[in-house]
């Protein structure tokens, strides 16, 4: 047992918009990894807040004929209903509008200042006249100044068409897209952070290999840092222009009248703010968390924000004398069906709409499963998402206790856990395996260890049969130890998979009449406990309830429309076809039975680089049995969507040595070829080994 002290912080959602499926990859991710470290004994505290500040807010409750405050009071509310709905819980939800935000904003200003990082600037910015306010770069459009390409109805930063980059006072014929009025260039001094001044101690923090992924440290120094030890050396770090004059929604800068923090300034800063919070409601001490050695402080973002918290924000605590975070662990974005979500396509979900109609576990599985450490995006497959739920969720690891409850309901399991060959034993040995996994934020391969511990349970309960001996009363006592066997094969994999879905444990616990409190729970099997009747756990889902989700979402938006067809799906896109091969010769039927069809899980899959058609999948066949398969699937299916999946493949095929390593079988599928080739697929509750007739 471990006992760490964990401060853990999602990024913090605007208030001026609703929570969407695609926030939901963050705070599903963060809230498992807290669920992870509070099973596992860990002190671990998940704080977060509304991010209130800044123009968009203003817009908006100008928009609505209400006053800013109003507005955020009311996505507050919005923002932690479906928080709650999804079961992502917060220790504390607090709000950057708070007088705890404003006191820790001043404290850190007051360090900063007095460290002589703050200077001074004018600068030009456009101003509309006739709503009043300046304008951030997104509320401008004009023509690119780039005389080659003068693209009409840009943004303010940069040129979609040409990509050039440029300030908003450059553009040709500027109009605020707020009211239409040709914008104004006023001049107004900022206060900018001289950045410069902490690079030897940015270069140090986030090249000790410590804190960042590997990628974000790489990036940082490609980008911005540059390399002092190369011949190129360390490269200049811009100043941050973090104030803007009035009329701003946010806080004063006390020693500088007129002037409000940028939002990006006081944002990280309410992290702390709603620590503070939660500090003074339990009687804990602030410094003990954010300013202790003994604390770790881990901050879960999404790649577009990286630089605010891995330059800006180590910069800002290590000045102010506050810990610096232990991790930024960051992820990348979500496409629906291989794209960017889309409004007028219907893929752009609120979270309020999906729980219109579907469970929130589906939805929190489902991401785990493909959840890696890296950056990479995910992809919400559709029609993925409803396999999985229904094959791996209910088909694999509810249907174990459902199958197994009704049998003992109302007996208690056996006093003495009966032998069940090392499948016990063999799955707890896995739990230090499964643990380092979610410690890594790894939870696809979590998953997938779960998933195969299922396969085995599922094969024992097919091969002991309890419907079958339960007709002969002689045969009782044995039908409860198959059961008892079972149910704790089935607790089991609810400890492992209790920060996934953490109501499903619940109702491993009540069912067996003992809670599931601690990671440890895993390896111990329960004796003697009373067990309920079978109460539901969990429901197949279905395309019709996703297609409803969808059509629901679906929003006439043009422009949307535009950016989705900028990106082109990655499914048609694939390399040459696969060619049908013309049938030679006459199969017999004697010819066919020789075939050994059967199911097996993929457990790995890669790309062959150097192959124009082929995919390297590692493919599970149950006990322990392994293959490995090259197969001509490339341009139909992305490597990480298949792991996890049933196929059926041909597991007597004589081996083939090809040029990229031995094929040891062959996976079967049907279609016309190129991206239009499918995998068989497999009924729910099969399990890797068994014939396929
Ligand atoms: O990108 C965003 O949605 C910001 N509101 C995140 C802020 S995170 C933190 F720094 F406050
Ligand atoms: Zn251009």
């Amino acid at each position: 047992m471990t006992d760490r002290r964990i401060l853990v912080t999602a990024a913090l959602p605007y208030a001026n918009g609703q929570i969407h499926i695609g926030h939901l990859v963050e705070y599903i991710q963060t809230d498992i990894w807290v669920r992870f470290q509070k099973l596992r004994g860990n002190r671990t505290v998940f704080f977060c807040a509304d991010d209130t500040h800044g123009t968009a807010i203003s817009i908006r409750a100008r928009a609505e004929g209400r006053t800013e405050e109003e507005v955020i009071a009311e996505m507050s509310e919005a923002h932690q209903r479906d928080f709650a709905a999804f079961g992502i819980e917060f220790d504390n939800y607090g709000s950057t509008n708070s007088p705890e935000n404003r006191e820790l904003c001043g404290q850190i200003w007051k360090s900063i200042r007095e460290a002589g990082l703050v200077k001074e600037k004018d600068i030009e910015q456009l101003f509309d006249p006739e709503a009043g306010m300046f304008l951030a770069d997104r509320f401008v459009r004009g023509t690119c100044p780039n005389s080659d390409c003068n693209a009409p109805n840009q943004p303010g930063d940069n040129c979609s068409k040409c990509g050039r980059t440029y300030s908003p006072a450059e553009l040709v014929d500027p109009k605020s897209t707020l009211s239409g009025a040709t914008p104004e260039i006023r001049t107004a001094r900022h206060l900018f952070i001289e950045l410069s001044q902490l690079h030897s101690f940015l270069d140090e923090w986030s090249q000790s290999g410590k804190h960042l992924q590997p990628e974000v440290a790489n990036n940082l120094r490609g980008q911005f840092l540059g390399d002092p030890s190369s011949e190129e050396g360390a490269k200049e770090l811009r100043d941050w222009d973090i104030s803007r004059p009035a009329p701003y929604f946010g806080f004063e800068i006390p020693d500088s009248p007129g002037n409000y923090w940028y939002v990006w300034f006081d944002a990280p800063i309410g992290y702390m703010a709603s620590t503070k919070q939660w500090c003074d409601r339990k009687g804990e001490n602030f410094d003990d968390w954010w300013k202790s050695d003994d604390t770790e402080i881990h901050h879960f973002i999404g790649k577009d924000i990286t630089y605010f918290h891995t330059l800006f924000w180590p910069g800002m605590l290590k000045t102010a004398g506050f810990s610096l975070p232990e991790k930024v662990h960051i992820h990348g974005f979500l496409k629906v069906d291989g794209e960017k979500m889309s409004k007028s396509q219907g893929t752009f979900v609120m979270a309020s709409t999906y729980l219109n109609h579907l469970d929130p576990d589906c939805l929190r599985y489902f991401y785990a499963s493909k959840l890696g450490p890296g950056l990479g995006d995910i992809d919400l497959n559709l029609e993925e998402f409803v396999n999985r739920v229904n094959s791996h969720l209910v088909g694999n690891i509810v249907n174990l206790a459902s199958r197994s409850a009704k049998f003992v309901g109302g007996n208690t399991l056996c006093d003495e856990y009966p032998d069940d060959g090392g499948l016990f034993a063999a799955a707890a040995a896995k739990a230090d395996l499964i643990a380092e996994y979610y410690e890594q934020c790894d939870f696809s391969s979590a998953m997938l260890e779960v998933l195969q511990l299922a396969d085995e349970a599922n094969r024992f309960i097919n091969d002991r049969a309890p419907w079958k001996l339960n007709k002969d009363p002689e045969k009782a006592g044995e039908v409860r130890e198959i059961c008892s066997i079972v149910l704790n094969l089935f607790r089991q994999l609810a400890v492992f998979l209790q920060p996934v879905l953490p109501k499903l444990a619940e109702q491993a616990g009540e069912l067996l009449n003992s809670p599931i409190t601690n990671w440890e729970d895993a390896k111990t099997p329960l004796t003697g406990t009373p067990v309920s009747d079978f109460k539901h756990m969990m429901q197949r889902i279905t395309k019709a309830q996703v297609d409803a989700m969808v059509e629901e979402s679906k929003v006439d938006e043009t422009a949307d429309e535009a950016a989705a067809s900028e990106n082109g799906s990655q499914w048609n896109d694939g390399p040459e076809a696969l060619e049908a091969e013309p049938m030679t010769e006459e199969c017999t039927i004697e010819d066919f039975v020789k075939v050994d069809l059967r199911v097996a899980r993929v457990i790995a899959a890669k790309d062959v680089p150097e192959a124009n058609k082929l995919l390297n999948l590692t493919l599970s066949l149950g006990g322990g049995e392994t293959r490995n398969v090259f197969a001509g699937i490339k341009a139909a299916y992305k490597p990480e969507d298949l792991i996890g999946r049933l196929v059926v493949c041909v597991a007597n095929l004589k081996p083939r040595q090809m040029k990229f390593g031995l094929s040891e079988g062959m996976v079967c599928a049907a279609g016309p070829g190129k991206a239009d080739v499918f995998l068989l697929d497999i009924d729910d509750g099969a399990v890797p080994g068994q014939r396929v007739h």
